[in-house]
């Protein structure tokens, strides 16, 4: 826990076992893990449909830790509210959905919360221009999002770099989270170009190993990548 200075871990639930949720939320908070990753999809803007603001609660009552809650719905504006009441942390909005990208930031602003932007793979860094220095997280999707344990679309290392070299010309705090098909192999090579914060699912949540040694080995994957 915490050897991997600067480096955040947010294990996406998408991959827990969802009938034993709550466990599996307290795991990972004692895997030292930074957040709790929440992957909410509407069934329209993704395939998929997962989970609501009434799952957001009950996590909430199993960790202390921040819950980064991943939007992957159209009109995310009339849905924040609940989601805020839930106790999420983080709200982040994908742009591709968002025309009043500003108004929905600032909402969610004033709703007392952290705020973040997603990308697809294939939406260009230049939708975040004007907005970036609003933001408290910019989050690059590494996958087309609807499902975990898809495989990290390389043309992403680049992304992430730009994404980086703008974020330390301009002087900005952003986080940069990095989400989709991180594992021991990825985790080095995205924080190399200065990813900042990791989502991880399916290798996190696997029957192969324990949560704690998953995280432990994605941790020390990325200090031996920083070594
Ligand atoms: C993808 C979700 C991701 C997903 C990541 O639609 O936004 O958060 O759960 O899962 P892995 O790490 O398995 O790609
Ligand atoms: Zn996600």
């Amino acid at each position: 826990m915490g050897n991997s200075p600067g480096v955040k871990f947010a294990p996406s639930i998408l991959s827990a076992d969802f009938s034993r949720l709550g466990e599996q939320v307290a795991e990972t908070t004692r895997a030292g893990a930074d957040y709790i990753h929440i992957d909410v999809m509407d069934g329209c803007f993704v395939p998929g449909i997962t989970i609501g603001a009434p799952v957001v609660a009950a996590v909430r009552r199993w960790t202390d830790l921040p819950l980064d809650v991943h939007l992957m719905i159209e009109a995310p504006q009339h849905q924040i509210e609940p989601f805020v009441d839930a106790g999420a942390d983080i709200i982040t909005v994908h742009v591709e959905v968002c025309p009043h990208i500003h108004r929905v930031v600032e909402m969610i602003k004033g709703l007392g919360v952290k705020v973040g932007v997603a990308l697809n793979p294939g939406t260009p860094l230049n939708t975040l221009e004007d907005i970036l220095p609003y933001l408290d997280l910019a989050l690059v999707m590494a996958v087309n999002p609807g499902y975990g344990g898809q495989a990290f679309i390389e043309a992403m290392v680049d992304k992430i770099a730009r994404l980086r070299a703008e974020l330390d010309r301009r002087g900005l705090a952003t986080e940069l989270e990095v989400d989709g098909g991180i594992n021991t192999e990825v985790a080095p090579r995205v924080v190399a170009v200065g990813a900042g914060v990791l989502v991880a699912g399916a290798a996190v949540f696997n029957s192969e190993q324990t949560v704690a040694e998953a995280l432990g080995k994605l941790r020390s994957s990325v200090v031996r990548g920083q070594g």
